[in-house]
Parts: structure tokens; sequence; C-alpha cells
């Protein structure tokens, strides 16, 4: 039997990000037909429409656009970084979404969870990355909203959520998401 092949993509490039432990604790809750992929976004070169050509093309581009091909359904976790999402996750947007007819992302089903040590959520990131995702033409998925504040509060030492609330509300996520990815992908 055929999974969905899901995309993870951490935002922050911290070691120890809590973004990174978030999508890994988030995807861990997906159900059996789910197989997740961590796509490593640190090493693309920063976007330029000049090496746009098979000469100069970036093989870190090649390679990231072929990955995101592969792929069914894509969680985004995102931090803030002064109100938007960082530079390196809009970067990987840009990259796999060239050449402009033929945008690696289109119509495939993902959803966002955004991550903060403050309070109010990572709210302007969210919706910054949901604007650049509805452009790309990425169904994203609505409720629940993931807004998550105190991630410094959230993680054991091995990465599981401390809190049987917290799990069980990310274990309600997970399964909206993998019902929202099953609206577009099938499993064969
Ligand atoms: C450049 C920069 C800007 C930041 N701006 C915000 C912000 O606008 N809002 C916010 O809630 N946190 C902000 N933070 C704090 C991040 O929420 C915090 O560093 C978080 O842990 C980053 O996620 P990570 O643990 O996955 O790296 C900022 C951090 C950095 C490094």
């Amino acid at each position: 039997m055929n999974k969905i092949k899901t995309g993870l993509l951490a935002g922050s490039l911290r070691k120890d990000s809590f973004c990174l432990k978030t999508a890994k604790a988030a995807a861990a809750l997906l159900p059996n037909g789910f197989e997740t992929f961590f796509l490593e976004i640190g090493s693309l070169p920063l976007y330029n429409e000049d090496l746009e050509n098979e000469k100069n093309l970036p093989p870190e581009w090649l390679n990231f656009r072929r990955k995101v091909e592969s792929l069914d359904a894509f969680l985004f976790v995102t931090p803030e970084y002064n109100r938007g999402m960082p530079a390196a996750l809009k970067n990987a947007l840009d990259v796999a979404s060239r050449p402009k007819e033929d945008n690696k992302w289109k119509g495939k089903p993902g959803a966002i969870i955004s991550v903060t040590v403050g309070k109010l959520g990572a709210f302007g990131a969210y919706h910054s990355l949901r604007q650049t995702l509805g452009f790309l033409d990425v169904p994203i998925l609505n409720q629940p909203e993931m807004y998550i504040s105190g991630a410094q509060d959230l993680f054991g030492k091995n990465g599981e959520f401390i809190n049987e609330g917290t799990r069980l509300f990310f274990a309600s996520f997970a399964k909206q998401f993998a019902n929202w990815a099953l609206r577009f992908v099938s499993i064969k």
C-alpha cells in the first residue's frame, strides 16, 4: 500500500529548535498511512533568478525541487522573526516555486503550525506564511489554527509533549490534517 508522503519543514535552522521538536512530535501523531520526510532548508543558496539556467542552477535547488515534487503533502512549522516568517523558509518556498510554470508546491495540501517562546503564538508568522502558500496554490487546513505559545515549556528530554492536554491537542490536529490531506491524495 502506498503511503502519503508528507514533507516536514521547520522554519528555524537552530539545532535545538522548538519548531523542529514540534514538527517531529506532531508527525509522530499522524496515522499509519502517512510517511514523513524532513526537508532540509538551511543549505539552500538564496534564490536568484539569474541562476535559472542549466549551467548555473545550484544542485541544492535541483535536489530540493525534486524532493518537493516527490511528496504529497506538507506540514510547515514556523517560528516568528520580527512578525513574519524567517528568510530561510521563504527562500525554500521561492526555490521550489520556480520555474513559474512548474511550481512544485501547486495543489498539494498543507498545514501550518506557528511556534514561539513568546505569548502571541507567532500569529504574524502564521499569516505571512499562509499568504505565500495561498499564492503558491497550496490548500491549507483552516482549523484548528495552531498558534503555539510558550514552546520552551512543552517538551521533555526526548522531545515528547510533557503535558497530556498538549498531546491530545496535537493528536486532534494530526487527525484533522490527515483527513484534510486525504481529500487531495488517495492511498492506493
Ligand atoms: C531574529 C529573531 C526575531 C524574532 N522575532 C520574534 C517575533 O516577532 N515574535 C515572537 O514571538 N518571537 C520572536 N523571536 C523569538 C522566537 O520566537 C524564538 O527565538 C523561538 O524559539 C524561535 O524558534 P526555534 O526555537 O524553532 O528556533 C525572534 C527571534 C529571532 C532570532
